[in-house]
């Protein structure tokens, strides 16, 4: 498998409750190398856009409220199979079904609000890493 690049959101709650340095650390252990890192505050607005997709799912307007409510960190992960990876360490959407040892196990409240986003393919990860880094962000 070759080296992959994937997009990932250490989301509100997460860095309210101050656990950045955590959650980095589990995706380090996992073998994920952090190849662009950087804290943001999304409006309505700029969430509302990222999520699209959701739109028309009845949680979209509560979705883009909470991410837009608080600072993110938004990272670039580089490394083996890195999409899986990092969807194998952050563990299932819902923290009551994500497995042990993964960071939406130890570390998210419910579904919502639930820590992390990690892009589920290539394509999503190429849109999702073109949306927030600029080509001279990315240092390998
Ligand atoms: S998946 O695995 O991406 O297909 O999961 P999905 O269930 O489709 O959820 C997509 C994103 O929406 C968030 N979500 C919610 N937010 C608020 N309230 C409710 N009920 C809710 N259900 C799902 C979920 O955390 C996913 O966010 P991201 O950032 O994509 O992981």
């Amino acid at each position: 498998m070759a080296i992959q690049r994937t997009f990932s959101i250490i989301k509100p709650d997460a860095t309210k409750r101050n656990l950045t340095g955590a959650i980095n650390a589990k995706l380090e252990g996992a073998g994920l190398r952090i190849v662009a890192q950087k804290r943001i505050k999304l409006s309505k607005e700029q969430a509302g856009v990222f999520y699209a997709v959701h739109k028309e799912r009845p949680f979209y307007d509560e979705l883009c409220e909470f991410m837009s409510s608080e600072p993110i960190v938004v990272q670039v992960l580089e490394g083996e199979n890195a999409i899986l990876k990092n969807r194998e360490v952050m563990g299932a959407t819902n923290p009551e079904e994500a497995a042990e040892g993964t960071i939406r196990k130890e570390f998210a409240l419910s579904i919502g609000e639930n820590s992390v986003h990690g892009s589920d393919g290539e394509d999503t990860a190429a849109e999702e890493i073109a949306y927030f880094f600029s080509g001279l962000e990315l240092v390998g």
